[in-house]
């Protein structure tokens, strides 16, 4: 038996995903959530589904660095089956107000990228190889295409955490800046995923007989799902109650159990072992943005988050 842990999987796309691993008696499933009370709620409908006992919810704030540090510290002494994958899927939105995290940052960035990216250092020296790491993204980050939301907004990532000092921002609608530190988090997922994927290649960490593959999962539109916390009562009950009807006859807008399926397999499918640096829409392996694969911005990201998150040389093996 093997352990995956899934952040933000009691609701949405991280709670089909576990329910569909909860099938697979081979996986022990936690799910990293910031309430538990709602995450045990979630594990109790999985058991009872599945008629699986081989799920537990562990309290994981990623809009805290402390709460992320404890988390792993706890999941190290929790005597689990060896540490095979980490989903890195909790994610937020918000359109109505500036937000921050317990440190100041903003908390779209804080939660979506910096808490994953320091879970998933912290989390790497527990792995046991051959392991696969997913970032669950979304074609947002990408302003090729059109998706209703504006495009990221690359600058300095300091800029990004503390938005406030940002000039260019100063007078711009609440609503599109914070869909537009959305949309730069997801872009932040994919730099930072394929950054980790070479790295962990060219220092030997993982190699073609012992991977630690490294990939990006974009569900395509869910609407239903928890994602509208922070819309309008009008804005959610559309997304709530329309947007689901409209999914059955509109391409590359997918239901929760379908993008479920699929995230799921990104992490249990045999044919993918090794496969690395990946982006996935849905089930199929395509291209991401041209400004994702861009690796200097990527290091600018690495560096930044290093010192933001203050990671220190021996939390991490990389
Ligand atoms: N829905 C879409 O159309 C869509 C499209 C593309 C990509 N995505 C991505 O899919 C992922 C899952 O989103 P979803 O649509 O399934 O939304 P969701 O139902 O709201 O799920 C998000 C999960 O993240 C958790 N979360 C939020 N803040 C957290 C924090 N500080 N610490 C730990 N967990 C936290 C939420 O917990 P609570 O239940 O406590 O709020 C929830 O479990 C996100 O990364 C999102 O960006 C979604």
């Amino acid at each position: 038996m093997k352990t995956v842990i899934i952040t933000g999987g009691n609701s949405g796309l991280g709670y089909c995903c576990a329910q569909k691993l909860a099938q697979d008696p081979s996986w022990y499933i936690v799910i990293a959530c910031r309430n538990l009370e709602k995450a045990q709620r979630a594990v109790k409908r999985i058991q009872e589904i599945g008629n699986s006992q081989q799920i537990e919810a562990m309290t994981l704030d990623l809009a805290s660095l402390a709460s992320v540090r404890s988390f792993t510290a706890k999941f190290a002494g929790s005597n689990l089956p060896p540490l095979s994958a980490v989903i890195c899927n909790a994610g937020v939105q918000f359109i109505q107000r500036q937000t921050y995290t317990q440190e100041g940052f903003d908390t779209t960035f804080g939660v979506n990228h910096l808490g994953h990216f320091l879970l998933v250092h912290l989390l790497l020296k527990q792995l046991v190889a051959p392991a696969r790491i997913v970032f669950v993204s979304s074609d947002t980050h990408d302003s090729s295409k059109t998706t209703g939301m504006p495009a990221p907004y690359w600058r300095d990532p300091q800029l990004m955490a503390y938005p406030e000092q940002d000039p260019i921002l100063k007078n711009k609608n609440i609503g599109i800046v914070g869909r537009t530190a959305y949309t730069t988090s997801k872009l932040c997922n994919i730099l930072c995923a394929y950054e980790l994927s070479r790295r962990l290649q060219q220092q030997g960490k993982s190699t073609a007989s012992q991977p630690i593959a490294v990939n990006v999962f974009n569900p395509g539109l869910m609407p239903g799902s928890g994602l509208a916390q922070d819309y309008t009562p009008v804005a959610k009950f559309v997304w709530h109650n329309i947007l689901p009807i409209l999914s059955k006859f509109i391409p590359n807008v997918n239901t929760i159990e379908q993008a479920g399926t699929a995230l799921a397999r990104l992490i249990a499918d045999p044919e993918l072992a090794g496969v690395t640096g990946k982006y996935f829409s849905g089930f199929e392996m395509t291209n991401s943005s041209t400004e994702s694969y861009d690796q200097e911005k990527a290091r600018q990201l690495w560096n930044a988050s290093v010192e933001l998150t203050q990671l220190k040389p021996e939390e991490t093996i990389l």
